[in-house]
Parts: C-alpha cells; structure tokens; sequence
C-alpha cells in the first residue's frame, strides 16, 4: 500500500513535470502553428527578457521588448512603432511566407519583418539578451538568423547590438527617440555614426533637414573623444570595430547581473542606465548633452563655451565676438 502510494505520487509528479517543462520549453518561441496572442507573452529561457502586447497610455497597441526581472516597465524595443493596431486584439505570428507578422483584429497585416526567407520552416524566439530573431526551425547558429530585431533598432542600444555600418547589407543602424514618453512612433532625435570625417556619433534633430545637436568626437581608443567618462565603468567594454564588415560601436556588460542600456530619450537627451534587479532601480549613470556648452557648434568658429558664464560664449584671446549676444 505504502508502496503504490509512492508510485502514484511519483507519477504525478513526473506527469506535472513533464507538462510544466513542454509549457516552459515553449513559451519563449513563436511557430507557425503557435501565434502570440494578447494575453500571451513570450518569456525568454532565463527569465530576461519578456516580449507582448502592450499600450503606453496613448490607447494604442504595439509589440514590446521588455525587461522582466523589474517590475516598472521598460520597453527597450517596438515592432510596430508607426503602425499600431487599435485594440487588443491582434496576433503575433509566423506568415504564410515565414515572416514574422503581426495582423488586427481583421487579420490585416500591420507590421512584417519583411525580408525574403529562403525556407519555410521559421520559428521566432526571444532570446535572454533581448534579441528577438526569426531562424530556421533547427538552425540555431546566430550567422544564420534570417531576421533579428538587433538589427532592426528603436531608441534602445542593449550589450550586444552594434550601432552604425553594416556594410555587408549597406545599413547605418542607429536610434531613433518615441515621439513622446507616451508614444513609441519614431520622434524626432536621433543617435547615428557619421563617417564624413573620423567616424563618431552625431545626436540630430529633425527639424526642417537633420541638425547637429551633438557630437561624441570620434574613438581615441578607449572612448570617443568628448565623452568622459568620470565614473567606474570597470563592469562595462565598449567596443568600436571599424573594418571591412562594419564600422560599429557596441558594449558589453563584464558583470551579467548588472543591466545596462542606452536611450535616445524623446526629450533629446541621450542617457546610460544602469539597472540592478536586486534593488528594482535603474540608475542614471550618464547623459549628453550635459549643458549648453555641449550642443554643437555653439559657440561657433573660434569661440569658447563657459556652462556657468553669461552670455554663455566668449572669444578664444585674440579675437573678437562678431556678435555681442
Ligand atoms: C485579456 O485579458 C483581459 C483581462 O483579463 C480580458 O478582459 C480580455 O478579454 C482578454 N483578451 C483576450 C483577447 O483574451
Ligand atoms: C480598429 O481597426 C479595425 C481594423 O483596422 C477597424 O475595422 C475598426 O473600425 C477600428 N476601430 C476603431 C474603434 O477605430
Ligand atoms: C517590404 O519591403 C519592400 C522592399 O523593401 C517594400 O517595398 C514594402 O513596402 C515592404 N512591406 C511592408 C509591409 O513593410
Ligand atoms: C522628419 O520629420 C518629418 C515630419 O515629421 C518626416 O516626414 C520625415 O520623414 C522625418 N525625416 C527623417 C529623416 O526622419
Ligand atoms: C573601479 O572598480 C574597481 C573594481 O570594483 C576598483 O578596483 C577600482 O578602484 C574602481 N575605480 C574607481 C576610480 O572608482
Ligand atoms: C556583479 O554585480 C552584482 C550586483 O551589483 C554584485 O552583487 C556582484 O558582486 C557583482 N559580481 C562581480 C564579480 O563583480
């Protein structure tokens, strides 16, 4: 009796055991037969990443990357951010065509990761560092991803992504700001590398043509030139690559308990956070421009920028201002 009773409990056990590991196995991929629906979310395999439907406040919905050990979300990437759908019932799913697409309600497609797929068999799968990718359903060589949306940024540089030149497709990937802090759509700052002289990043502003707003310098070997980096960054590499593939500017994180992330704010400042999941806080580490003196060509030919002074600029000696303001 006592025999049989263990057996049973073992059973069950390993019955709920079994089912709880197909659920888990699952939950971070997308097939063609298993779309992503509203109330659904994909969980990637070490609880990093969450990807799903979500609304920021202005009554529409997109398709979300965000953290999901901190509780206070935040999107770090959105498919559809000029095409939202206008309620909560849209799908996530694989096309007929082995794309990625997300339709409506009236099963019109709204967003597609639009590349030619070679084969059919695709699955999409969320991985822990935050890259969602579209791939062969048994091919998981990372060369051979057929669609990532690493390569496809918002206003969010994760470790791992690479900003700038790909010069195997011809693409300068850069950020682009939400429009508001309430709408994802594609706002009007921008952060993207410049190879008209030495390669370095511009933040541009789209107002009446692309302005300047502000310059990183270009990479000395350890950082770009105007960015100094006062604090301990022991825990973060940068890294800048300029060769025949690519001329990139990446990160990675030396201490992978510690979160890191770069935004093209849609108020125009650009900012590193550091986040601790122990404490649920994201710091803010660092931002450009830091003041006045930082935006571009402020002060002009020959001029010197002085935060704490007013009026703001003065002359290097020598010279004299061409205009008193
Ligand atoms: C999603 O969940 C909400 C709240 O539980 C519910 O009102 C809604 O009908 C659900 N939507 C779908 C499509 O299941
Ligand atoms: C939402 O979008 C669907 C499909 O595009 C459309 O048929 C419907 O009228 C829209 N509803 C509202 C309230 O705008
Ligand atoms: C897909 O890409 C082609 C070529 O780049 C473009 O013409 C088309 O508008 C795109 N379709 C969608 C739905 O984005
Ligand atoms: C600049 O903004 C205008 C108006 O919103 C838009 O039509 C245009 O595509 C934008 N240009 C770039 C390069 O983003
Ligand atoms: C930076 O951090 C490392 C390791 O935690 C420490 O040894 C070093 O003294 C720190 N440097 C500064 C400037 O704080
Ligand atoms: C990594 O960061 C965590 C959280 O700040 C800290 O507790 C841990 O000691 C760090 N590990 C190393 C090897 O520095």
């Amino acid at each position: 009796m006592e025999k049989l009773h263990f057996h049973a409990t073992t059973i069950i056990f390993i019955i709920f055991f079994l089912f709880f590991r197909v659920l888990s196995l699952a939950t971070d991929t997308i097939t063609p037969t298993k779309p992503l629906t509203v109330n659904q979310t994909l969980v990637s395999s070490g609880q990093v990443f969450e990807l799903g439907f979500f609304n920021p406040g202005n009554g529409n919905w997109y398709i979300g990357i965000w953290y999901k050990q901190f509780e206070q979300k935040t999107y770090v990437c959105v498919a559809n951010r000029d095409t939202p759908i206008n309620s909560s019932s849209g799908k996530l799913t694989i096309g007929n065509n082995g794309n990625i697409i997300l339709v409506n309600e009236a099963e019109t497609a709204v967003w597609t990761s639009n590349i030619s797929v070679p084969v059919r068999n695709t699955v999409a799968q969320l991985l822990d560092s935050g890259n969602f990718v579209l791939r062969l359903e048994h091919d998981e060589n990372p060369e051979n991803y057929v669609w990532e949306s690493f390569k496809n940024p918002t206003d969010t540089l994760l470790p791992g992504m690479k900003l700038g030149w790909d010069w195997k497709t011809g693409v300068n990937r850069f950020l682009q700001s939400w429009k508001t802090v309430t709408d994802p759509g594609s706002g009007e700052y921008s952060f993207k590398m410049n190879i008209d002289g030495f390669p370095e990043i511009f933040l541009l502003k789209n107002e009446t043509g692309m302005k300047k707003m502000y310059r990183t310098g270009p990479w000395n070997g350890l950082s770009f030139g105007r960015v100094s980096v006062t604090k301990n960054v022991s825990i973060i590499e940068f890294k800048f690559v300029d060769n025949a593939d690519q001329i990139s500017y990446s990160f990675e994180m030396k201490n992978t308990s510690v979160r890191s992330r770069l935004v093209m704010s849609s108020s125009g400042s650009f900012q590193r956070f550091i986040g601790v999941v122990s404490s649920q806080t994201w710091t803010l580490f660092w931002s450009v421009p830091r003041n006045l003196c930082d935006n571009y060509r402020r002060c002009g030919l020959f001029g010197v920028c002085d935060a704490n002074a007013t009026p703001l600029c003065k002359c290097m000696k020598g010279f004299r201002p061409k205009n008193q303001q």
